[in-house]
């Protein structure tokens, strides 16, 4: 016993060292090979023909590989570590000390894959569309995967009867809706959305004679599947709904609290505890409310108005609405280019200026969102727009959309994570949600405060030219920090469900449908929707810092470029990045400019359709 305890230091100290390069490349593979349909969505095809699991044996063994990797991060002599490669240390770090910490919460929300968000039961189109149909082998890979489908069904209803037995289910909120979203996938095989790859027009010239065979399994595979689906639907009627936990937040279930913790942890990053993000959540609604009410009576609204009377009136009036889908597609072109695109360089350093493209969605149903390019600058960034209803458009909130969309936003933000010298685990990031906090953390609060941040910089920048704009501008606002408010409400204090209703109602441009969607969302993923706010906060804090304590030597541009260099981060690698980004101002230090590297980055497009629908908005 005391022999291999001498011979496990012995061999550690000396002949295990470790570098950061290869726990980070293991890491990545094996994150893959567990994330199969993320590893689709990021181009790495290794496992195209398979679905994740969803059984207990993997939730466990998560944590005894993350183990493995935390013990081989502290073989890495992290002194020796500078620039590029201490950042991406720290981040991968932080990442797996998430996941071993959310372990605690394995037989929570693990065991509730199924909501109306995310996953099958959000519906197909997104997952059929991240797959690649180019080659004879990728029709077949994509064949195997859908005759997985109804094995991957049934172990997430297995996963849910164990929610049961232990009795931390969902919500009814967070399920409710799927058995329609089933009615509406299950179709014959020939028009199923699954089918939709076979009626491509150069799907027959790419199978030649094996086209016949194919659609046969293909057909056959997805009649199995429908059928699971009917199963997971009964299942949910009979078994689950009847289950599912009386409180709408997490403050109904044993250790609901301390779950909740977790959950703000993960999503914002930062040790908030939900009673300050609810106080500071309240402060924001408060002065926002107070902007908004200077404006209206600028624009001779009584102040008596409802802030809900004011939203109407204007998304309804002639003065903003656009008549064509054309008129709305120039107007966000002249906004972008015409207008923030020449002050860009005045606020950003070594600016990547990779080229953008607004375009409409092919398909309707999401409001907008962004799409990065490649690094080479071959394929566009991509910011896509609603073009069809014309009149959900309306030109004075197109301001704050742009902003936060493409310039200096999130095309903007990730070009300089395109550029930069980092691996791919900084780069891509699964968007995946009702695990949490026992999954791994995609720092919304960084990409998403970073967003905000972008509405606000406009300002500085002088891109609002009247009241109706910063209306635009503060209603979006509100809607983030009333965020705040209401997740905590729900799941601190809580709050009902129409309460929560209410209270949006009372202070965004939500319809009472939109805030009913959105109170059961956060139902859902409980803190997902603080990441906003809370990250925007965080930009200005340490911007607030770094001013302050720089004073004249501050340089805005220069700021920038130190905050945006390195790719999406955690809070607390973004708090390090600021303070050694002062120090060495103090010293006189002048920044050096990013290199190379090409992978993409990208999001599952499988499960998360999200970011598009709910974060844009
Ligand atoms: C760690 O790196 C530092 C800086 O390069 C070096 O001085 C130190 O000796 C290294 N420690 C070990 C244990 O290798
Ligand atoms: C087949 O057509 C699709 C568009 O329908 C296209 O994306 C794909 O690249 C084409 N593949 C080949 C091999 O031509
Ligand atoms: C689901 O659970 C049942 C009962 O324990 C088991 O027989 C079945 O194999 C499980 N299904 C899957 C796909 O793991
Ligand atoms: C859950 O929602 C469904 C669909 O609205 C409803 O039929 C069912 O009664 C609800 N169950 C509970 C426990 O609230
Ligand atoms: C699907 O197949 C059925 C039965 O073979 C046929 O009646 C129907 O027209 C087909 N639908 C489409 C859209 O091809
Ligand atoms: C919330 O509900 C739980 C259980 O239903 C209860 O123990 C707790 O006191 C309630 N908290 C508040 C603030 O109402
Ligand atoms: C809102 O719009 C309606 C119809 O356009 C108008 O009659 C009403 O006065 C407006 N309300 C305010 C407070 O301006
Ligand atoms: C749309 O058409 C109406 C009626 O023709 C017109 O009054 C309005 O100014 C037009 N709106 C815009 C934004 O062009
Ligand atoms: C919504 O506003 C009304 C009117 O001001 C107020 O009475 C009510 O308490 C508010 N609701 C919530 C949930 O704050």
């Amino acid at each position: 016993m005391w022999l291999k305890y001498l011979i496990f230091l012995a061999g550690a100290s000396l002949f295990r060292t470790e570098t950061v390069d290869k726990v980070s490349s293991d890491y990545w593979s094996w994150r893959l090979s567990i994330s199969r349909e993320f590893s689709t969505s990021i181009g790495t095809y290794k496992y195209n023909d398979r679905l994740d699991s969803y059984t207990y044996e993997k939730i466990e063994d998560m944590k005894v590989e993350v183990d493995g990797f935390l013990k081989r991060l502290t073989l890495v002599n992290s002194s020796s570590l500078v620039g590029e490669k201490l950042i991406s240390f720290k981040v991968l770090k932080e990442i797996l000390e998430n996941v071993r910490d959310g372990y605690e919460w394995k037989d929570y929300q693990p065991l509730n894959p199924i909501n109306f968000l995310e996953l099958w039961f959000y519906g197909l189109d997104m997952f059929v569309s991240a797959q690649p149909f180019d080659t004879e082998g990728d029709f077949v890979n994509y064949v195997r995967r859908i005759e997985e489908g109804p094995r991957q069904i049934e172990e997430m209803i297995n996963l849910s009867r164990r929610a049961i037995a232990n009795g931390h289910t969902s919500h009814n909120a967070s399920v409710s809706r799927v058995p329609g979203n089933i009615d509406d996938m299950v179709k014959p095989p020939n028009e199923s959305a699954l089918y939709s790859p076979l009626k491509k027009d150069n799907a027959s010239a790419i199978l030649g004679k094996n086209a016949a065979a194919v659609e046969k399994r293909l057909q056959d595979a997805i009649t199995a599947f429908n059928a699971k689906l009917l199963k997971a639907k009964e299942f949910l009627i009979n078994e689950y709904m009847p289950k599912t936990r009386p409180g709408l937040g997490l403050s109904s279930l044993p250790g609901g609290r301390e779950n909740y913790q977790a959950c703000l942890k993960i999503h914002t990053s930062t040790e908030m505890t939900a009673q300050e993000i609810h106080d500071k959540g309240l402060e924001e609604v408060n002065r926002i409310e107070k902007l908004i009410r200077q404006k209206m009576s600028n624009i001779g609204f009584p102040s008596t108005a409802k802030l809900s009377e004011m939203y109407a009136n204007l998304s309804s009036d002639p003065k903003f609405v656009f008549n064509n889908s054309a008129d709305v597609l120039a107007n966000f072109n002249k906004i972008i280019f015409e207008r923030i695109k020449p002050l860009m360089p005045k606020y950003f350093r070594h600016l990547p200026d990779l080229p953008l493209e607004v375009r409409g969605y092919p398909t309707d149903g999401a409001g907008g969102e962004y799409k990065a390019g490649s690094a080479d600058g071959s394929k566009p960034g991509i910011f896509y727009v609603n073009l069809f209803r014309p009149e959900d458009n309306p030109s004075y909130a197109a301001v704050s959309f742009s902003l936060h969309e493409a310039l200096p936003g999130h095309h903007n933000q990730e070009s300089y994570g395109l550029l930069a010298d980092i691996p791919p685990y900084m780069r891509s990031y699964e968007w995946l949600s009702f695990n949490a906090p026992y999954f791994f953390p995609f720092f919304n609060a960084y990409i998403e405060g970073w967003g905000l941040y972008s509405e606000f910089l406009g300002e500085e920048m002088g891109i609002y030219q009247n009241d109706y704009e910063m209306l635009g501008r503060y209603s979006d606002e509100m809607f983030r920090a009333v965020r705040l408010v209401v997740d905590t409400g729900i799941h601190e204090y809580n709050w009902t469900r129409e309460r929560a209703i209410e209270y949006m109602l009372n202070y965004t441009y939500m319809s009472r449908d939109g805030a009913a969607n959105e109170v059961d969302r956060y139902a859902t993923w409980p803190g997902q929707a603080t990441g906003y706010k809370i990250g925007e906060i965080k930009f200005k804090e340490v911007r607030k810092k770094a001013s302050d304590a720089l004073g004249s030597k501050f340089n805005l541009a220069d700021f920038h470029y130190a905050v945006l260099r390195y790719g999406t981060l955690p809070m607390s690698v973004l708090e390090y990045v600021v303070d050694q980004w002062i120090a060495d101002q103090r010293a006189g230090g002048v920044p050096g400019v990013p290199t190379g590297g090409a992978p993409v980055l990208a999001f599952n497009a499988f499960s998360l359709i999200l970011v598009t629908v709910y974060a844009l908005i």
